[in-house]
């Protein structure tokens, strides 16, 4: 397997690959994309067969200059009012984990939209991204880095283990920051709405731009819980079934040693235990079966460690993963959509 440290060589060899249509895993603030040039249909191509994804899932175009927007987006499409409110998005955001959807330019290929009238374009803040794009093609499309279905990668052994030999190069560039994806935001159609919540807070977009729309279920905000696993088919799951909790039916629930707790902070996991002493032995305490997302319930440690934590949990053989909620404000939609995707998918 392919795996090089992240420096100017590794990133200079990647450049090279990707010039040359091939396939290139790299880390971003948020999670490890695997980047093709952006304007080459058979180098899209291998994306979608690398990941097993669907044609109809667009993917996201990485540029690392707000002036490449052009080159991916057609803002002469956008009224005056879109046009101001891009301009302060992208004065005040990126680079960082927003992407934007905008009126395609006509040159960008169809595989990369999915056929659809819109680009969806993001600027990285990791500078291991922004040096490959800006030494390739200046114009990177990647997905996440997993195939079409699993478990995101916020680590490049992640990417390893998961696509192996399909990526022909993978930077490892260590942990991912963000640990969630990128928040997107539609601004083709009128008012800005939120398709994804993600890296950046809806409340940090509303406090810029006013209020924005929000996702069609079931990407909202908050998750109807107890909410059983095999209702939806969809993205981000673990192998392992997994289930998602409000805290009350979290603390609720009898330890099983077959099982995995996934609990939002140090508090809600203590009360638990406290109330678990016959069931548990002090192995199953320290096991690495109940784990915490963030000890002290900030929601930006909660989103880094989520991906990792369930990579962790799903590599134990456990029978059934249950994780707590996690408040809705700030980063807690984007986390509670993943861990809703994942309860919805595994089986
Ligand atoms: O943080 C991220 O966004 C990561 C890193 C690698 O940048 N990328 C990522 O890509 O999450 P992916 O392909 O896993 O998710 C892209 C999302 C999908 O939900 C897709 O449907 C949406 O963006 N999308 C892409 N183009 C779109 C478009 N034209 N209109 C609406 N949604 C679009
Ligand atoms: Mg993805």
């Amino acid at each position: 397997m392919n795996i090089l440290p992240v420096n100017a060589d590794s990133i200079a060899l990647g450049a090279e690959i990707i010039v040359r249509g091939g396939l290139v895993a790299f880390p971003t603030e948020t999670v490890y994309g695997l980047g093709a040039d952006a304007l080459n249909p058979g180098a899209l191509a291998r994306i979608f067969e690398a990941k097993g994804r669907p044609r109809f899932d667009p993917l996201i175009i990485h540029i690392a200059a707000v002036e490449s927007l052009e080159e991916a987006a057609d803002l002469s499409r956008l009224d005056r009012e879109t046009r101001r409110i891009l301009d302060i998005l992208t004065l005040r955001l990126w680079p960082g984990p927003l992407t934007l959807v905008l009126p395609k330019q006509p040159w960008v290929p169809d595989l990369a939209t999915s056929g659809l009238p819109t680009a969806a374009v993001r600027f990285p803040a990791h500078p291991a991204a922004q040096e490959l794009i800006r030494h390739s093609t200046g114009a990177v499309a990647a997905p996440s880095a997993n195939p079409f279905g699993y478990l995101s990668p916020t680590r490049a052994e992640h990417v390893g283990a998961q696509l192996g030999d399909k990526a022909d190069l993978i930077l490892d560039g260590g942990r991912t920051p963000v640990g969630v994806e990128s928040t997107v935001l539609d601004l083709s159609a009128g008012a800005p709405r939120i398709l994804r919540p993600g890296g950046v807070s809806q409340e940090r977009i509303e406090a810029l731009i006013g209020p924005v729309g929000l996702p069609n279920a079931p990407g909202e905000g908050r998750v109807p819980a107890p909410l059983a696993p095999g209702q939806l088919k969809s993205h981000y799951a673990p192998r392992t079934p997994l289930s998602v909790y409000p805290l009350e039916v979290m603390a609720a629930l009898s330890f099983d040693p077959h099982d995995g707790y996934l609990f939002f902070d140090a508090p809600a996991r203590d009360a638990w235990l406290a109330g678990q002493r016959d069931r548990l032995t002090s192995a199953a305490v320290s096991s690495a079966a109940i784990q915490v997302l963030s000890s002290e319930g900030n929601l930006r440690e909660a989103a880094a460690n989520l991906f990792d934590l369930l990579h962790l949990l799903d590599g134990l053989g456990l029978r059934h993963i249950r994780a707590e909620q996690a408040p809705p404000a700030g980063l807690g939609p984007a986390i509670n959509d993943r861990l809703m995707k994942a309860a919805c998918a595994a089986q």
